[in-house]
């Protein structure tokens, strides 16, 4: 267990973008009602999924990791949440299918609110020609997003809303990978209708014919897929950035079978790129408690930086404790990573390096939306397979901000969002997200990718 540490010690750091709350008393409130309930996880399941991520960080398997950049009150609905849910399943069975690897399914979701950002104010000019200056929109869980001065107070009670909402979202998630609905058998009814203009729906239907196949050809060995928990459900983690510290030390608690402090907000946390210095409140608070953790990595992190960091959060070299997002840009991976994977093998850390393409891409387009071009992602996705596969190290998740939905944020694919259809459905409440059609075609080119890795490791190990 960690020396020193507190679930309150981070207080006592240098912490960055946290919103500042103007009334004290009232934070107070809403942090006790939080501690007094329920956690959303268990301490078991987060160690459960420590030691999937062990395994992949060991090369067999791969990470899946995406949902929203933002959740939000206005989006809270069912339907999203099974849509997001249906197409992380449809991308990790192409994935498990053509990559033949077990995929670890993460979403950024029931609890994903809180954003980072660059300044704390943000002034617009009134109708009047005045300069009006508000807190920044910080995420739904501290304030909202319309510019008025009542909308942009900080608000502590917005965090037990937010709990709620977690709390609801992950209720719908444990009874889709459980109740039968993520059953294999059901693998031709994940596909959404919209998906119909996408040549990556008909390739989806292919594989999904053959999973069925395969499911047929097990039934007449004598293998009832029935009996089989596998086929019949799935494990399913929750995941967000650690951000909103008031929350996450409201949501930490000892467990009862180890004694250790769990943060029960969800199964993994991460750290993000501007919040993981050395010092810092986050890496304060992360690195007591006993849960799975993610860590941004920018071009801006030094590889002695990142070492040190990673004797802070995981001193014992706990495999599947520590799961490295680089977020490069598409330009810059091939020249960034490799020192810092060279670093982290040459100490003997024991990490899972996963890819996000999507912070570093991220482009105003000519019609004013910010966007991020698909072949970009694609790009930096290609660039982080080659660093591993010149290094011999596994490249092993994918980080990504996407929907179940039909939106038009990130220009580009194989149904071609234009610049200037981004105003069609432009939905997120912070950064732009891969739809269904996009995410999918995302999985195919992951599928190749981990394909050619195994033949490697095959011809290496034969
Ligand atoms: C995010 O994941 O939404 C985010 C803010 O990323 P980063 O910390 O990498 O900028
Ligand atoms: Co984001």
């Amino acid at each position: 267990m960690a020396q020193n540490w507190q679930p309150d010690s981070w207080k006592a750091h240098e912490a960055r973008h946290l919103p500042s709350y103007d009334d004290a008393a009232e934070l107070a409130a809403a942090e006790a009602t939080l501690s007094a309930y329920p956690p959303l996880v268990f301490a078991g399941e987060a160690r459960a999924l420590k030691k999937d991520l062990a395994e992949v960080a060991a090369g067999d398997g791969f990470l899946l990791q995406g949902g929203d950049c933002a959740e939000s009150f206005a989006e809270f609905h069912p339907n999203n949440i099974r849509d997001t849910f249906r197409v992380l399943l449809q991308m990790a069975v192409v994935m498990t299918f053509a990559g033949k690897l077990p995929v670890v399914k993460v979403g950024r979701m029931a609890g994903q609110f809180a954003k980072p950002r660059s300044s704390d104010t943000e002034t617009q000019t009134d109708s009047d020609g005045r300069d009006v200056t508000l807190p920044s929109y910080f995420g739904d869980n501290v304030n909202g997003i319309e510019f008025d001065a009542a909308t942009r107070r900080n608000d502590p009670q917005r965090m037990v809303r937010a709990y709620s909402q977690a709390a609801a979202t992950l209720n719908l998630l444990r009874a889709f990978a459980g109740g039968g609905y993520a059953n294999l058998r059901q693998v031709h009814q994940w596909t959404l209708d919209f998906m119909g203009r996408s040549p990556w729906a008909d390739k989806f239907g292919e594989t999904a014919d053959r999973i069925g196949e395969a499911l047929d050809f097990m039934e007449a060995c004598g293998v009832d897929p029935a009996t089989v928990p596998q086929l019949q459900g799935t494990s399913f983690y929750t995941s967000h950035e650690a951000l909103l510290l008031p929350y996450e030390q409201a949501m930490t608690r000892r467990d009862s079978l180890t004694g250790e402090w769990y943060d029960c907000s969800a199964h993994m946390v991460w750290i993000g790129d501007r919040t993981r210095f050395d010092g810092s409140a986050h890496i304060e608070f992360a690195r007591g408690i006993g849960n799975p953790l993610g860590m941004k990595c920018g071009p801006n992190l030094a590889p002695d930086a990142l070492l040190k960091l990673l004797d802070t959060l995981n001193p014992a070299r706990e495999p599947g404790r520590i799961t490295l997002i680089s977020r490069f840009g598409h330009d810059k991976v091939e020249a960034g990573l490799p020192k810092l994977v060279q670093a982290v093998k040459r100490e003997g850390h024991p990490v899972l390096w996963s890819c996000d393409p999507m912070h570093g891409n991220v482009v105003k387009s000519d019609s004013g939306y910010k966007t991020r071009p698909f072949d970009r992602i694609l790009s930096e996705v290609k660039g982080f397979f080659a660093v591993h596969r010149a290094e011999g190290t596994h490249a092993g998740g994918v980080h990504i901000e996407m929907t179940g939905q039909d939106v038009t944020e990130c220009v580009g694919g194989a149904v071609a969002i234009t610049d200037a259809a981004l105003g069609d459905r432009y939905h997120t409440h912070c950064d732009p997200r891969l739809n269904a059609a996009q995410s999918l075609e995302l999985a195919f080119l992951l599928a190749e990718q981990l394909r050619a890795e195994t033949v490697d490791r095959r011809a290496d190990a034969a």
